[in-house]
């Protein structure tokens, strides 16, 4: 039986839960996550539905996300979620009684760079989840790939003893990466949207063919603007850094954030 919770009880704190801390508007996206934590060893599972105001760099941005609430019941219920956390904004940030987290210098590179303060918004709320939920492990998705590493730095550097799962990159069928903010979007930009991951798999296909990281990110650009869509950026990243590879990098990642009718959309790949 799924329980609806909007604080953390003693009980629920002494639990030994997998966490999946959301902002709700769940897709597949989000489902996988819970059936990834469903398969770790962790007792109970708790999502968390909450649209944090502090990462959003835009107000406009933050008023226009898409909130389906009885929907996300719904699904959450279907899934066999054991705990629904739904708090209230006072709740995750008493009188300012709450401990601010600067992403530090990862997080002004990429989404952070363009969302100004985004990563210090992302982190003073995940640390506050993690304060109040207490889980032994936590489950993030590789579709924010940036937030997953800069959460994974954070947990290392304060020494919390929280198991971070990765969840990989769900997409629905023609590509696009699932996304609250494709609610957003007209079907016929939805259709526009997936080549935003065209031009990812194309760019891969440019650097195995040339060895170039440069080469494929100029040949990625050219094919955003043949395409008529704006984006911020398209670079490649070494994985476990999230700075420029070097000959050492084992794993690249292509990432990448662009816009289909003014919805700004990210993807990465790895390449
Ligand atoms: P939200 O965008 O709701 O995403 C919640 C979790 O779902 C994140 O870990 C995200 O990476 C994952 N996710 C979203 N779309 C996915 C997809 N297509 N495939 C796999 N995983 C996906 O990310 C946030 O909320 C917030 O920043 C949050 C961490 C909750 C802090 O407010």
């Amino acid at each position: 039986m799924t329980k609806i919770i909007h604080e953390i009880n003693k009980d629920i704190y002494s639990e030994d839960t997998c966490f999946i801390p959301t902002m709700g508007s769940l897709h597949n996206g989000h489902i996988s996550l819970i059936k990834h934590a469903k398969q770790t060893p962790h007792s109970k599972t708790i999502v968390s539905i909450f649209v944090n105001r502090k990462q959003f760099n835009d107000s406009q941005d933050f008023h226009n996300y898409p909130i389906d609430i009885a929907n996300d019941i719904k699904l959450l219920e279907k899934s066999d979620v054991d705990y629904v956390f739904i708090p209230d904004e006072s709740y995750i940030y008493p009188n300012k009684s709450f401990r601010e987290i600067n992403a530090g210098p990862i997080g002004i590179l990429y989404e952070g760079k363009f969302r100004e303060g985004h990563f210090d918004g992302v982190l003073t709320v995940v640390n506050r989840l993690f304060e109040l939920v207490n889980p032994s492990a936590a489950v993030f998705g590789k579709k924010d790939a940036q937030q997953l590493f800069l959460i994974k730095e954070m947990v290392k550097k304060l020494k919390m003893n929280i198991q971070i799962y990765e969840g990989k990159l769900i997409r629905d069928k023609n590509g696009l990466a699932m996304s609250s903010r494709n609610l957003l979007l007209t079907d016929e930009a939805k259709e526009n949207a997936s080549n935003i991951y065209k031009i990812l798999l194309n760019t891969k296909k440019n650097f195995q063919d040339s060895g170039s990281i440069s080469e494929s990110i100029s040949y990625g650009k050219s094919l955003f603007g043949k395409l008529g869509i704006k984006y911020d950026y398209l670079d490649v990243v070494d994985d476990n850094s999230f700075i420029a590879p070097d000959k050492n990098s084992e794993k690249l990642l292509l990432i990448t954030a662009g816009y289909i009718e003014n919805i700004r959309l990210i993807d990465n790949l790895e390449i």
